[in-house]
């Protein structure tokens, strides 16, 4: 809508058809509480700020967002859902289906979403044709944040296979620091884990995690993933169990460490830091993943609410959050790259560009997959059933890669 040669947002037209005003804020459940997280989440609370929407923070620390999920759950099953959710992928689908999120269509409709968001988000935003969720970002699972002097201290180049990145960390161990900065929690397992499996082949990703594939899941190549899972699981250090993934992060950005395998929200501690990529840190892709992305988006879906204002109170927080200026502004400090394809990529550094450039190919290239680690690949309880194993496997509990395979075949089998 034009009005005094200005543009009005979709959300603000519907307030002024309806004589809403916000009285109503918006309680916001995320886990966003890591230092880069929370940077991100104040470019987001100051943009409503600006808008007048007030918002009430209810975080819920956890990377990965299972414990705020189970807030969620505790929160709805006592009758007082939170306004707006930071969510992923099926879960979203399975909050639809059990009929508690709101409609966004109205707001989507007006501004054009489904334009501008890419079908493989608009997959986790929609259900039954109505728009569900507003989509913040989109992260990345198969990415290596290394110290830069680290790695050149090691005299070899960024690792582009995965014999080149046992040897990087090597090099790494005899130069005496921990080759393997990680947090021994199962979605931090799980993150590495998205990184082996897509590096033996974006067929065989397909097959074990999005089709469920039983010869998949059970054979040899799964058998070779553990067992470079475990080859892994022995460049960590003897604190790892437990450790949160931004202090595995701050371990790499220290020069305690070489290395992180982990999601591109790994950044936005590095930035945070006031460390630069290319100077101080390299960003590559998970080795033999080049080319092909393993996706997650956080979305913000928004729970059923009664009142009028809380509605449209909603429905200006998804506008705010589908702004595609803002989409730039957030996203640079989140780590992630736009969850909009008409974004321009300039105020992001190399790596946003890098990553922003990687989805747009693996889009066009039939090599993007949802993340099985961040609940895109699987419902829950198949994710969850499918974190067990990987996480049993990290922590030697199987004899060899095979027998964790064929562990995997089994609980996967069983959680559907
Ligand atoms: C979310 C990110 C978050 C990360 C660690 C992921 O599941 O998509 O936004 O930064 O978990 O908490």
């Amino acid at each position: 809508m034009r009005l005094f040669g200005k543009t009005m947002t979709a959300a603000a037209a519907l307030v002024m058809t309806t004589s809403i005003s916000f009285a109503e804020d918006v309680e916001v459940l995320h886990w966003w509480t890591s230092g880069g997280e929370a940077a991100a989440l104040n470019v987001l609370k100051d943009d409503l700020a600006t808008k007048s929407i007030g918002w009430v923070d209810m975080p819920v620390a956890g990377g990965g967002g299972e414990a705020a999920m189970t807030a969620l759950r505790a929160r709805v099953t006592a009758g007082d859902p939170p306004t707006a959710v930071q969510m992923l992928g099926f879960d979203i689908l399975d909050w639809a289906a059990e009929g508690a999120l709101g409609d966004l269509t109205e707001v989507a409709t007006a501004e054009g979403w489904d334009a501008v968001v890419p079908a493989a988000l608009q997959g986790f935003s929609k259900a039954d044709g109505k728009w569900i969720a507003a989509p913040v970002n989109v992260h990345s699972t198969n990415w290596v944040w290394i110290n830069k002097a680290a790695l050149d201290a090691t005299g070899l180049g960024e690792p582009a296979t995965w014999e080149d990145l046992v040897a990087v960390l090597e090099a790494m161990k005899a130069n005496g620091i921990t080759p393997l900065g990680h947090g021994g929690q199962a979605w931090q397992d799980a993150t590495v884990f998205d990184g082996i499996v897509l590096g033996l082949g974006t067929d065989f990703y397909k097959a074990a995690f999005i089709d469920l594939d039983p010869a998949a899941l059970g054979g040899e190549q799964m058998a070779e993933a553990f067992n470079r899972l475990i080859t892994l699981s022995t460049y960590v250090d003897a604190n790892f169990s437990g450790r949160d993934w931004n202090l595995a992060s701050a371990m790499v950005i220290n020069g305690e460490a070489g290395m992180q395998m982990m999601g591109d929200w790994a950044k936005g501690e590095f930035l945070k830091a006031g460390k630069v990529p290319g100077t101080d840190f390299v960003c590559i892709r998970f080795p033999g993943t080049q080319g092909a992305v393993t996706f997650n988006s956080d979305q913000f879906a928004m729970f059923n609410v009664e009142s009028d204002g809380a509605k449209a109170a909603q429905a200006a927080m998804a506008s705010a959050i589908m702004n595609p200026t803002f989409q730039s502004a957030f996203n640079v400090v989140k780590g992630s790259a736009p969850a909009r394809t008409d974004v321009p990529n300039d105020a992001f550094d190399d790596c946003g560009k890098k990553a922003m450039a990687d989805l747009a190919e693996a889009n066009t290239n039939g090599t993007l997959f949802g993340s099985m680690a961040h609940g895109h690949a699987a419902p829950a309880s198949v994710k969850n059933a499918t974190y067990d194993v990987i996480t049993a496997a990290f922590n030697g509990e199987y004899a060899d890669g095979a027998a964790a395979a064929a562990a995997l075949a089994e609980a996967v089998a069983a959680a559907q």
